[in-house]
């Protein structure tokens, strides 16, 4: 029999409504830190920042060294999966992800079947460093991409308006994108596993390219997918819990609980959470879901922010969070007043 959970964030996955709401912040270990830009230059490539356990824990301390946070998350990145199945990776300074395109039935020669464990290993050895070294009420997340999202990196080999190329190659070539989308599954599925095992006890899967879908292909490419991560990872390792973002996946978002996948589904900063939240099951958990350009104006505009979806979640079982990612320009000083406010919620 497993124990009730401790830690702020386990118990609102778990469907408990804790007030003030536990906080964590997508993509919280960046630069909008001077000290991670002072370990990031350190390290050299983003890649070997990622691959090096000693300087990808220290990065993912420091947000919660600052700010005290509920959750960690672990510093990586979703393309090392594509990396690590045998595809060229590099992150170019201002320009972002760049891949050796994999287009066609052929090029999946080129991709290993199944995910090769060892050349993650770093990832898990940052884990087993993280779980030894975070305080006792942190929780420690890991994550991944979701296999439509990820999918779209491989085949463009680079970040693109709409994902044009992925939608295009789905609607020309579906044995194909089929068969992409599945390796990526198990990949996925494999790798979670293996975080969960390193000491993650919640996963976030990353679903950022949603929006591109039409609902033809939302089912097959993007909800169906992560359904089986979850199932098969859930299936493997019972105690894990699972967050499923996906931006611009409103729409879908009613799918996503009805057939039970995730213990909280994650809300972009274009949803209403009062909303939302009186269409979901009262007892399943969000997060979300504060404009990440609230946290850059500061001031009143993040006050107002912050008590609105405070206001709209009183009473459900919800994790503070923005609606996606801090962005770099962010000042360090508005996430502490993010956090005080937050945590000072009468
Ligand atoms: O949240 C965290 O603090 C953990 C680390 C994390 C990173 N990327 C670090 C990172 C996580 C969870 C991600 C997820 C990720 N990566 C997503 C999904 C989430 C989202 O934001 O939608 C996506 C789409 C990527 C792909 C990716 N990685 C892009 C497009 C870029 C370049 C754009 C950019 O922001 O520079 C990255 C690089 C990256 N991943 C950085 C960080 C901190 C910046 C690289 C640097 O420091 O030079």
């Amino acid at each position: 029999m497993s124990e009730r959970p401790t830690k702020p964030v386990l118990r609102v996955l778990e469907g408990e409504a804790l007030w003030p709401p536990p906080i964590w912040i997508m993509r919280q270990a960046g630069r909008y830190l001077p000290e991670y830009r002072a370990v990031r230059a350190e390290a050299g490539s983003f890649l070997d920042l990622c691959y090096t356990p000693r300087l990808a824990a220290e990065v993912t301390l420091q947000p919660i060294r600052r700010f005290g946070f509920d959750a960690a998350i672990l510093f990586s990145d979703i393309l090392v999966i594509p990396h690590a199945l045998g595809q060229d990776v590099r992150f170019v300074e201002n320009e972002g992800p760049k891949l050796d395109p994999v287009t066609e039935a052929a090029d999946l020669g080129r991709i290993a079947e199944d995910l090769p464990p060892e050349r993650l290993a770093p990832v898990f050895e940052t884990l087993e460093r993280l779980r030894a070294a975070l305080p006792a009420e942190t929780t420690l997340l890991g994550f991944c991409g979701a296999p439509f999202t990820v999918a779209s990196y491989m085949i463009a080999g680079k970040g693109t308006p709409d994902q044009a190329p992925a939608r295009l190659t789905a609607y020309r070539d579906p044995a194909f994108m089929a068969a992409l989308i599945g390796r990526l599954v198990a990949a996925s599925t494999a790798y979670l596993i293996r975080q969960v095992d390193a000491g993650a006890e919640a996963v976030q899967i990353f679903e950022s390219f949603g929006a591109a879908l039409p609902p033809a292909l939302f089912r097959p490419l993007s909800l169906e997918p992560i359904g089986r991560i979850v199932r098969d990872l859930k299936a493997a390792r019972p105690q894990a819990r699972v967050i499923v973002f996906v931006r611009g996946g409103g729409a879908h978002l009613s799918a996503f609980a009805e057939e039970g996948i995730g213990d909280a589904l994650a809300l972009d900063w274009t949803l209403d959470a009062a909303r939302v939240r009186a269409a979901l099951p009262a007892g399943l958990a969000t997060q979300g879901n504060l404009d990440p350009l609230a946290l850059i104006a500061g001031g009143e505009a993040l006050d107002r922010g912050v008590d609105r979806v405070l206001e709209a979640v009183r009473g459900r079982p919800h994790v503070f969070n923005l609606g996606h990612g801090i962005q770099p320009e962010t000042p360090v000083e508005h996430v502490g007043r993010l956090v005080a406010r937050v945590r000072e919620a009468a």
